[in-house]
């Protein structure tokens, strides 16, 4: 258990990170307590389905799954669950974005724009597409580190999403850092409100128009891009597809939220996650066992740490029966993160797959550009042959996905390594 009185300060000053670091312990420490800072109902969630079997019915909440190969059976039986409907996140998007956008998850044009939009996420488009976006950030970090310069990892996850996603899109590329920060941040504000969702997934009208005050700045420059961007971004496979604008100012919103805090938080928690379990040496002279290292960062982070859906049918599952219009939440978190602590050396395990992308027909688009994203954020970070310090860190508070507010991290004094 975390204690409360450490949460939201600084806690990694150097000398302490020094004497903990090299400890799974420490790392599950440090872990917990981003959980607890950033969402407590998830934290309180977690503890308690922990010790809980595979399928158990929680009042209040509806079914909850902590096994990796039951999620994955849900994930992939898309006859009995589905997206849209109460507990599903397409109700939400339906509540927002009308019918045509919460239908999309369960139909035909789903599959469709998925197909039509795969060439983007293939795993060359997304090495281009993380150098094109990033590639100047990462360079820059790389010579700031090198002049024995400390940066801030958690800020550059923030700026490197939003250009990322801006990118993709086909929203303009060439400005500040700054305009960036600020897409992030109305994702995350977006990504917010669904907090208080864990238990209905029903918006009442005061969320509901703050939603639309900031769905309104995300597609502030959806309009002009759905006339003009090339067919190599989403905004021009939507025009070329008619989607319509009403249909692409969803998907947009949907890329800005899928698209950031979840690979922002995953970046920099695998950062941390190198330095607390003192694995970066093992890095530095192995550097075949990156794929690991990035695997093994998303599997512990997990930063979509629960997946909702709602029962379509009546269907029997672990011997439980499941009725039409139930809910059942996957707590993805547990079943992945229940295989053991952060290991580069631990091989791929088959019951979890990649349950940290979800699976099935909604498995994670951008899975390819998450695993690029944080392999260049490592190699940036170990770029200069030493490994890093983290300096200071501080957890985000009240956000849905948990991640770091700030991670300060430099290249370690010789002496020190
Ligand atoms: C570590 C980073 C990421 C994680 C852990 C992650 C996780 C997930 C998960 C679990 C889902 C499935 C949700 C569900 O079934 O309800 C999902 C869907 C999705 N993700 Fe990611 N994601 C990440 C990064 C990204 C990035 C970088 C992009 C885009 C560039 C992206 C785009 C999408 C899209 C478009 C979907 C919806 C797919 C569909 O419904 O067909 N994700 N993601």
């Amino acid at each position: 258990m975390i204690r409360k009185n450490a949460v939201g300060t600084t806690i990694g000053d150097p000398a302490a990170g020094r004497a903990a670091s090299g400890s799974a312990s420490h790392a599950a420490r440090h872990e917990a307590r981003l959980i607890w800072s950033g969402n407590k109902g998830l934290f309180a969630l977690l503890e308690a389905a922990r010790h809980a079997g595979p399928l158990t019915r929680v009042p209040r909440l509806g079914w909850v799954v902590t096994d990796p190969v039951l999620a994955r059976r849900v994930l992939n039986d898309h006859a009995h669950f589905g997206m849209v409907g109460e507990g599903g996140v397409g109700h939400m998007w339906s509540q927002l974005f009308g019918e045509e956008m919460g239908q999309f998850f369960g139909g035909a044009r789903h599959t469709e724009v998925r197909t039509k939009a795969r060439d983007l996420f293939t795993e060359e488009s997304a090495r281009e597409l993380v150098e094109r976006s990033q590639g100047a950030h990462y360079a820059a970090l790389a010579g700031r580190l090198a002049a024995g310069a400390t940066i801030d990892v958690a800020d550059s996850t923030r700026v490197l999403a939003g250009r990322l996603v801006s990118d993709l899109m086909g929203l303009p590329t060439d400005r500040d850092d700054d305009a960036y920060r600020q897409v992030f941040a109305a994702g995350e504000r977006l990504a917010a409100l669904a907090m208080g969702t864990t238990a209905s997934t029903e918006l009442d009208s005061r969320v509901l128009g703050q939603a639309r005050a900031i769905v309104d700045e995300i597609t502030a420059g959806v309009d002009d891009a759905y006339r003009t961007a090339g067919s190599g971004t989403i905004l021009g496979r939507c025009r070329e597809m008619d989607l319509g604008l009403p249909l692409a100012r969803g998907l947009a919103t949907l890329l800005a939220i899928a698209g950031t805090e979840t690979g922002a938080s995953g970046t920099s928690r695998t950062v941390a996650l190198l330095h607390d379990t003192g694995q970066q040496r093992s890095l530095l002279s192995d550097p075949s066992l990156m794929d690991n290292a990035v695997r093994e960062g998303l599997r512990v982070s997990t930063p979509a740490p629960v997946i909702g859906r709602h029962v379509a049918r009546d269907t029997t599952i672990a011997g439980r029966r499941l009725h039409e219009g139930d809910r059942i939440l996957l707590l993805t978190y547990l079943a992945t993160t229940s295989v053991g602590p952060f290991d580069i050396r631990r091989d791929y395990v088959p019951e979890t797959r990649q349950l940290w992308f979800g699976g099935g027909r909604h498995l994670c688009l951008g899975a390819a550009v998450a695993r690029t994203q944080v392999a260049r954020m490592l190699q940036t970070l170990l770029s200069q042959g030493r490994p890093y310090q983290v300096v200071s860190r501080r957890a985000a508070a009240r956000v849905l996905v948990p991640t770091y507010a700030s991670l300060r991290v430099r290249i370690a004094a010789a002496e020190n390594f």
